[in-house]
């Protein structure tokens, strides 16, 4: 097949990521010409919100609110979808593959919950998907685990993959915002989600975590798979201590694999503040990839936005569309492995920090020191903040040295039945 004289893009949602990817294909269309071969012809939108469409200052004939307009365009070569959500999205992109058309998605929960499935219709169908925006927004990460790092044994993923999250624990720890007004901020610039319980309760880090876990490991690791814990209750208090004691606050993804068993994680961690992670400020997202030939490498950059993540689903176009103008057609392959397990959260082994309010009487360091002896797990460092004598309150923070998490939830239910505790304020896993 000959050189095509245009590319058709249909796009689905004008929203923060529809909004930034029909700018830049506007505003970069004689550029975008050159690097493919021929212009690439933004055809149909589909927008609900036709008041958004207006405000666009698009043609409005662009505009569509009835899917099958974008969907069903004979003159469509490939469908970006920018819905989110599970639900049309994933019927829109399965129509649009079963119509022969190749899709560009930056939607992390549809490939999360249907990535085997969407791999294998794509192939069947014989077109591509591409989802370079759907973890790390603008950062180049899915390309470089499908393609750059394939020669390694990964073993380990230490990721910051939520802006929204970033950005509020950022807020926290330096301005000492209390963390409504941090989220609001977040929302108000465009970064959380429109129900922001899937970024401050980690899920969305879990469905980006699923994503990368599978194409480092070649096993399907699914949403559920992912053990799960958001920011919501970390106080101004585990700041300060965590400053004290010489880290910093941050919500990591974590994923290991040793001898066949997967580890895969989110939830807030106490990081030493001299790690360059430690250091990954604001909406910026990092990802630091353990290979056994390559070492240890780390992407950096902006998880989230209308302007950075156009540019990763902007890419993935260009790269379909340089394919179809060579008359070249590749599909997607997914090599799963069936026999690696995924490691239960109680196996698995960390340090803790541990804050709990008791009552100030000698004696009370002395049963929780034996209780966390029983189950053996040591002590790095105490601290006992002057007590509010009146209320005869003291508050005792406790970091260990690594232990089981099965035994230290076990400690933990103990020391919380001890009379002389008024309650484990909050515990934290701390990663060196
Ligand atoms: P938005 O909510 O800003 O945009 C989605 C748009 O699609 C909205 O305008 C929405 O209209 C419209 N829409 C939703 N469903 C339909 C439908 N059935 N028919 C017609 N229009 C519809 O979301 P984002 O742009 O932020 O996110 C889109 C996707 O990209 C999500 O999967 C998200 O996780 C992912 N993503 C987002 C990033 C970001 O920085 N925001 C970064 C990387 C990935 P209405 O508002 O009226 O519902
Ligand atoms: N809500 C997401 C975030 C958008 O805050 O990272 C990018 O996927």
């Amino acid at each position: 097949m000959g050189k095509r004289e245009s590319i058709g893009i249909g796009l689905l949602g004008l929203g923060v990521v529809g909004g930034g990817v029909a700018k830049a294909l506007m505003e970069r269309a004689e550029a975008l010409a050159a690097q493919v071969g021929c212009p690439l012809c933004l055809r149909k939108i589909l927008e609900k919100d036709l008041a958004k469409a207006r405000a666009s200052k698009m043609d409005t004939a662009l505009f569509t609110t009835d899917p099958a307009e974008v969907i069903g365009d004979p003159d469509i070569d490939i469908i970006i979808e920018a819905l989110g959500g599970e639900r049309p999205a994933l019927d829109f992109i399965k129509e649009a593959m079963g119509r022969g058309k190749h899709v560009v998605t930056s939607n992390k929960e549809v490939l999360a919950k249907h990535f085997p499935e969407l791999l294998s219709l794509a192939k069947e169908k014989g077109v591509d998907i591409l989802y370079e925006a759907s973890v790390g927004g603008g950062i180049p990460l899915i390309a470089p685990f499908k393609q750059d790092l394939l020669a390694n044994k990964i073993s380990a993923i230490y990721a910051i993959i939520n802006g929204t999250t970033n950005y509020i624990l950022t807020r926290m720890a330096s301005e000492g915002l209390d963390f409504s007004s941090a989220l609001k901020q977040a929302q108000k610039l465009g970064y959380a989600e429109a129900d922001p319980t899937n970024d401050i309760e980690g899920i969305d880090a879990a469905y980006k975590l699923a994503i990368l876990a599978t194409l480092a490991f070649h096993t399907e690791v699914r949403p559920q798979d992912v053990y799960c814990e958001g920011i919501s209750r970390l106080s101004s208090r585990d700041f300060r201590y965590a400053r004290e004691l010489g880290y910093e606050i941050k919500l990591l993804a974590i994923a290991k694999e040793k001898d066949a068993s997967i580890e895969v994680r989110v939830h807030p961690v106490f990081l030493p503040e001299d790690l360059l992670l430690a250091k990954v400020d604001g909406v910026y997202n990092a990802v630091q990839v353990e290979g056994d030939l390559v070492g240890r490498v780390l992407f950096y950059g902006q998880g989230a936005g209308a302007a950075p993540t156009s540019s990763a689903v902007v890419a993935d176009v260009i790269n379909i569309a340089r394919r179809i103008n060579l008359g070249v057609t590749i599909t997607p392959t997914l090599r799963l492995d069936p026999t690696k397990k995924i490691k239960p959260i109680s196996e698995i082994e960390t340090r803790y920090y541990l804050r709990m309010s008791t009552v100030d009487r000698p004696g009370v360091l002395a049963k929780i020191s034996k209780i966390l002896g029983d189950n053996l797990i040591s002590i790095s460092s105490v601290i006992q903040k002057e007590s509010d004598v009146s209320a005869d309150v003291a508050e005792i923070v406790l970091m260990t040295y690594p232990a089981q998490e099965r035994a230290m939830q076990k400690a933990m239910g103990e020391i919380e039945r001890l009379d002389v505790v008024r309650e484990i304020s909050n515990f934290v896993r701390v990663e060196d």
